[in-house]
């Protein structure tokens, strides 16, 4: 696991200077603004949905003959533009009318650090922020890429996305749900995200059919184990490594995994979907090395 901690860690830094030079380090009256910007995205979280596009990008890119050094800092764009929505989407997540959560990534929630008004459009800055980082000729190339990836992103956040999800995910508040729609609440509000990812690198490292088929088979069985964990944790894991609160869906009576599976069904199921993300590997062989280190961190994951 050192070997994935590591890779992590240099991910995110590389992620963080991005994400430092493009957010201006406060000028004029949106200096505010911008502050909430930082605030949330710079210097914490995993940056594993950014690590997901940086790798599976540099597993591609071995594969190739031709390699040109713009697309690796093109992978870094894309890594940070989808972080960026990342964080978005989790200040809105926190806000009072969501899950009223007043803890993130180890410190005050942006609505409460800073105010409400301010967090609801530090989130919003920080969706478009996150298309004009890979619609910015610039940044991105091919005028066919910039085009796929905008309508990638679109898609995986929008009502058929995250936001659909997020929006099924509040519904269902204090209401029984079936194991069916708990798949599909999951599917959208953090399956989605996390398969753009791995389309992201598909798109920017020019990925064979083949190649993109087992990549979005592992994201869609990363996700599943990556959000059961997430909910185990919430029911027992320790607020002070994770970084946020716990007994929020308890709380909040929001039925997830745990609720709805029971503990033991959950970790049994969420062992069976991180070995088929890396069964899905298996084309990549030893070089795809770190995403099956990061199935397996994500069931045992302690943040
Ligand atoms: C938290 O995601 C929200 C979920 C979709 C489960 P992460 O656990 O990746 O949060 P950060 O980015 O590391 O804070
Ligand atoms: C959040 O799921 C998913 C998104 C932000 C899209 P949760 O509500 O379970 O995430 P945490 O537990 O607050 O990080
Ligand atoms: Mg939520
Ligand atoms: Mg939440
Ligand atoms: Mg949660």
């Amino acid at each position: 696991m050192k070997q994935l901690h590591d890779a992590l860690k240099q991910n995110s830094l590389l992620i963080d200077n991005f994400l430092n030079s493009y957010l201006p380090e406060s000028c004029g009256l949106n200096k505010r603004l911008i502050e909430a910007m930082r605030y949330s995205t710079i210097g914490s979280g995993k940056k594993i949905r950014g690590f997901l596009v940086m790798e599976a990008g540099r597993i591609l890119l071995s594969n190739k003959k031709k390699v040109k050094d713009y697309m690796f800092k093109e992978l870094l764009v894309a890594a940070s533009a989808l972080e960026s929505s990342h964080s978005y989407s989790l200040i809105h997540d926190d806000l009072p009318s969501m899950d009223n959560s007043d803890y993130r990534r180890g410190k005050k929630s942006a609505h409460k650090e800073f105010d409400e008004a301010t967090a609801i459009l530090a989130g919003d800055a920080l969706q478009t922020c996150s298309f004009e980082m890979i619609a910015n000729p610039k940044n991105i190339r091919s005028p066919k890429k910039r085009s796929a990836l905008t309508f990638n992103l679109s898609n995986s956040i929008g009502f058929l996305g995250m936001a659909g999800g997020q929006q099924a995910d509040i519904n269902a508040n204090k209401k029984k749900i079936s194991e069916k729609d708990l798949f599909w609440i999951q599917d959208k509000k953090t399956g989605s995200l996390i398969k753009c990812c791995l389309i992201f690198a598909c798109i920017l490292a020019e990925s064979s059919k083949m190649e993109e088929d087992s990549l979005i088979n592992y994201s869609q069985n990363l996700g599943l184990a990556f959000q059961i964990t997430d909910d185990l944790l919430d029911l027992n894991g320790d607020k002070k490594k994770l970084g946020k609160p716990t007994q929020q869906d308890k709380l909040n009576e929001t039925p997830n995994f745990v609720t709805i599976l029971g503990e033991n069904e959950a970790r049994k199921k969420c062992k069976f979907f991180s070995e088929k993300a890396i069964d899905s590997l298996n084309i990549f062989g030893k070089n795809a090395k770190n995403l099956v280190l990061l199935a397996r961190y994500s069931i045992d994951r302690e943040f």
